[in-house]
C-alpha cells in the first residue's frame, strides 16, 4: 500500500508532528500509516506511546475545532482498515482497545475517574496480565463454536474460523447450555510462546526467510494464513478474558451468576475448558493494592511462557461496568497499565557478517555494550541485507535496541536526529568472507548464501552441531574446543572427532590429564549413542529432531536412507516435499555416503530402531486421519492403528487404503475423494475394523 519512498517520507514527517502538530489532515494521514503498518502488516514503526501521543494530539486539536472532524478520521471509529484476503464479518458487539497507561498516578487518576460514575464507595478491581499476541472474538452457539474472527477495524474483522479451530486451547464446543446460554461472544488473545516462537524463527532462518520481530506479530501472522495445517504446526495458545454478548433465554442446571463479575466469568470459562487468566488475576479493593500487584507482577515477566506487555485493570463488578460504560473507543472501566519498555539506545560500532551451517551469511551488529532488563548487549543480530536497508542503519548510527524477555535483542531503529554526517553506510559483501566464493541469494529467499560446502565455516558449524547437547552430545567438547581444534589442524571434520590426536591436545594450555580423560570418554560413549541423534547431528538442511527420531525409527541401519526415494520419503509422516528432497539430495551425495561409512567403520552406532512389524487385525493397510474425530485425539487414532498393525502414511495417495475422516475434513478428503481404491470411513468404522 505504502511504497518505499512513501514510507520514508511519512517517517520523516511522524518526526516533524511529533515536535509540533498543527496540521490535522498531515496529522490523520501519518496516525493512518502507523495503523496500517500495526494492524495490517504487524510491522509498527512507532512505540505505542508514541502513537498515542500522536493521537491525543489529533483527538485536542479536534476538540479545540470541532468542524474540522470528518467521518473518516481515526478518532471517529475503532480502529483500521482490513486485511483483504478473508471474509469480513461484523463482531456482535465492537472489539473496543484499552486506554493506556504508564505510571501510578495514571492509575490513581483513573481510580478518581472510575469513581465519578458509580453510586457506590467500594470499588472492586481485578488485575491480569496484558497479554502480548493477537486480539480475536469467538463465538458460540448452542454449545458449538461457529465462528472465529480477528479484531479488524474493532467493527468488523476477518474470519479465520478454521485457523482459529486449529488452537489446540479453544473448545469446539463447550456446555455452555448447562448455564442456560444460548449465544455468546469471547474475547481473547492468541499467543505463541517464547519457547515456540524461537523454534519457529530456526525453521523461517532455515528456509532463508528473515525471522519475525516477536511472538504477536508470529501469532498475528499465523492467524492469516492460508494453509489449517500449517497453523497447526504452529501450536498456538489463546487465552480468553472477556465476554462481549451474552444471550441467556433458559434456565440452566448451573447458575450463571458467576457472570455478574469479572472474576466469576473467567471462573466459568475456565470451567467450560478455556484457557483464561483465572489464576494470575487478582481482586483488590483499592487502587494501592493494585498498583503493588501489577508492580510485583512486572518482576516475574520473564518467567511466564509467553509475552506480557503490561497488566489490564478491570472494575470487577459488571453491573459498575455498566455504570462506568464506554467512550466509542473503550471501555472506562478497564485500562492497560503498560510495562516499561525494554529498550535502551547504543551506538552500532561495526557490522562483522557470519557463515552459519547452512552457509547463510548473517550480518551482526557489535554495539556499545548495552544493560537491557539485567542483560549485557553486545551483539544484536541483523538478520539479513534487506532489513538493513529497510532501516537504513549506517555505522556510527545512535540505535535503539530491544530486549523482550528471552526474544533475541534486535535493532528497533536508527535515530536519525542524532546523526553527524559521520556515519558509514553498510556494505554487504559479495563474496563469502571466510571461503571467498561468491555468495548466492536464491529466488524468493531474504539471505545471501555460501554455496561452497566445504567452506571453513560451515565446516566447523557442522562440527559444533554434530557434537551439540541435542545431537551427539559430546559433552566437553563444546563449541570454543572445536573451534581451537579446527584453527590448529587438529580437527577437519566430523570424523576426525574419532581420531583425534590427544598426544597433541595434552600440550595446548588449560589441558589436563582430567580434561583429557574427560573428553576421550565422552568421545567414546558417544559411538553408542541412538540413530536418531546421529542424523539430527548430521545437520541435514530441514532436518530437527522430531523428522530424525522418524527416520530413525524406519530404517534398520542409516544405509539404508540410501535407497529411498523422494516419494518413498514423502510417505513417512509428518515428512512434506521439500524435507524429503533435502533428505534425499543428502543421501544420494557420494561425500557423505563415504563419511557415514568412515563413521560406522570407526564404531558408530548406525542401526535404527525399526519397529519389528506387529501381526494385528490391521496388518498390511495403511491409514490417514483427517479432521476432528468426534471421541479420539488424533494421537491415540494413529497410535491405535500402529498398535493394531496398520501403517500410518502422511499424504493421501494411490497407497492409501483407509482414509479416516472426522468433522471439517478438508484438502484430504477431497483428494481421497478422487482415488477409487481409498476406502473413506469414519471413526466408528475405524473401531469396528479393531474390534471385529
Ligand atoms: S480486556 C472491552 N484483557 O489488549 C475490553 N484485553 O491494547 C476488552 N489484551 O484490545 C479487552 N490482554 O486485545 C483485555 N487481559 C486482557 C488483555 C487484553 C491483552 C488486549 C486486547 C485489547 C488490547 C488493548
Amino acid at each position: 500500500m505504502y511504497t518505499k519512498e512513501q514510507t520514508a517520507k511519512l517517517q520523516g514527517l511522524t518526526k516533524d508532528l511529533q515536535k509540533n502538530a498543527t496540521d490535522v489532515d498531515e496529522l490523520r494521514n501519518i496516525l493512518r500509516f502507523h495503523e496500517y503498518r500495526y494492524y495490517i502488516l504487524n510491522d509498527p514503526l512507532l512505540s505505542d506511546e508514541e502513537y498515542d501521543n500522536l493521537y491525543k494530539a489529533l483527538e485536542k486539536l479536534e476538540s479545540e475545532n470541532p468542524n474540522l472532524i470528518t467521518s473518516d478520521s481515526p478518532t471517529q471509529r475503532v480502529g483500521n482498515s482490513l486485511n483483504k484476503e478473508f471474509v469480513t464479518v461484523p463482531h456482535l458487539v465492537p472489539m473496543l482497545s484499552l486506554e493506556n497507561s504508564y505510571n501510578s498516578q495514571d492509575l490513581v487518576d483513573w481510580d478518581k475517574r472510575v469513581r465519578g460514575f458509580v453510586n457506590t464507595e467500594v470499588i472492586e478491581y481485578s488485575a491480569e496480565p496484558k497479554f502480548d499476541g493477537a486480539s480475536i472474538s469467538v463465538i458460540y452457539e448452542n454449545d458449538h463454536l461457529v465462528r472465529g474472527a480477528t479484531r479488524g477495524d474493532g467493527v468488523a474483522g476477518d474470519d479465520v474460523t478454521t485457523n482459529i479451530r486449529q488452537i489446540g486451547s479453544i473448545p469446539l464446543s463447550a456446555k455452555f447450555s448447562e448455564y442456560g446460554i444460548d449465544k455468546i461472544e469471547i474475547r481473547g488473545e492468541v499467543l505463541m510462546t517464547k519457547n515456540n516462537f524461537r523454534k519457529y524463527n530456526e525453521s523461517l532462518a532455515e528456509d532463508g526467510i528473515a525471522p519475525l520481530a516477536n511472538p504477536r506479530n508470529a501469532a498475528a501472522g499465523s492467524l492469516r494464513m492460508k494453509d489449517p495445517a500449517a497453523v497447526r504446526k504452529r501450536k498456538l495458545e489463546a487465552i480468553l478474558y472477556h465476554v462481549s454478548f451474552i444471550d441467556i433465554n433458559k434456565k440452566g442446571s448451573k447458575n450463571h451468576a458467576l457472570l455478574n463479575t469479572h472474576a466469576g466469568t473467567l471462573e466459568l470459562l475456565s470451567n467450560l475448558g478455556f484457557k483464561t487468566p483465572v489464576h494470575e488475576k487478582k481482586v483488590f479493593s483499592s487502587i494501592e493494592k493494585i498498583i503493588k500487584f501489577c508492580n510485583d507482577f512486572e518482576n516475574k515477566r520473564d518467567d511466564l511462557p509467553y509475552e506480557i506487555d503490561g497488566m489490564v485493570i478491570k472494575v470487577n463488578n459488571v453491573e459498575l461496568q455498566q455504570q462506568t460504560g464506554s467512550t466509542t473507543h473503550h471501555p472506562r472501566w478497564a485500562i492497560a497499565y503498560k510495562f516499561k519498555a525494554r529498550q535502551a539506545t547504543s551506538q552500532l560500532l561495526k557490522v562483522e557478517f557470519q557463515v552459519g551451517r547452512t552457509g547463510s551469511v548473517t550480518p551482526v551488529a557489535k554495539i556499545d555494550p548495552v544493560h537491557i532488563g539485567g542483560v549485557t548487549v553486545t551483539s544484536v543480530s541483523l538478520f539479513n541485507a534487506d532489513i538493513i536497508e529497510e532501516k537504513d542503519l549506517r555505522i556510527g548510527d545512535t540505535v535503539i535496541v530491544e530486549r523482550a524477555g528471552d526474544v533475541i535483542p534486535y535493532i528497533v531503529k536508527p535515530l536519525t536526529d542524532l546523526r553527524t554526517g559521520n556515519e558509514n553506510k553498510i556494505k554487504f559483501p559479495d563474496h563469502c568472507p571466510v571461503c571467498n566464493d561468491p555468495l548466492i541469494k536464491p529466488e524468493g529467499e531474504a539471505i545471501w548464501r555460501c554455496v561452497n560446502i566445504n567452506c571453513e565455516a560451515q565446516v566447523v558449524e557442522r562440527i559444533i552441531h554434530f557434537v551439540s547437547k541435542d545431537a551427539m552430545d559430546i559433552k566437553s567438547f563444546g563449541e570454543a574446543n572445536v573451534r581451537k581444534f579446527y584453527s590448529l589442524g587438529l580437527l577437519k571434520n566430523i570424523p576426525g572427532i574419532y581420531t583425534i590426536d590427544f598426544d597433541e591436545i595434552k600440550k595446548l594450555e588449560g589441558f589436563g590429564q582430567k580434561s583429557i580423560d574427560n573428553l576421550q570418554t565422552a568421545i567414546e560413549s558417544s559411538k553408542q549413542q541412538t540413530l536418531n541423534r546421529l542424523i539430527f547431528g548430521l545437520g541435514i538442511r530441514y532436518v530437527g529432531e522430531t523428522t530424525a527420531k522418524i527416520l530413525g525409527k524406519t530404517v534398520e541401519d542409516i544405509f539404508e536412507l540410501t535407497k529411498f526415494s523422494v516419494d518413498d520419503l514423502r510417505q513417512l509422516k509428518d515428512i512434506g516435499d521439500k524435507v524429503s528432497e533435502s533428505i534425499y539430495d543428502f543421501f544420494q551425495n557420494e561425500d557423505n555416503v563415504a563419511m557415514l561409512k568412515d563413521l560406522a567403520a570407526k564404531g558408530i552406532n548406525v542401526r535404527g530402531n525399526k519397529k519389528q512389524e506387529i501381526n494385528g487385525a490391521l496388518s498390511g493397510q495403511t491409514f490417514l486421519f483427517t479432521g476432528t474425530m468426534p471421541t479420539l485425539k488424533r494421537n491415540d487414532a494413529e497410535k491405535l492403528a500402529e498398535d493394531n498393525g496398520g501403517k500410518l502414511l502422511s499424504s493421501v495417495s494411490s497407497n492409501l487404503n483407509y482414509l479416516v475422516a472426522g468433522e471439517s475434513a478438508g484438502s484430504k478428503l477431497e483428494k481421497a475423494k478422487k482415488i477409487k481404491s481409498i476406502k473413506i470411513i469414519n471413526e466408528q468404522d475405524f473401531l469396528n475394523m479393531i474390534q471385529s
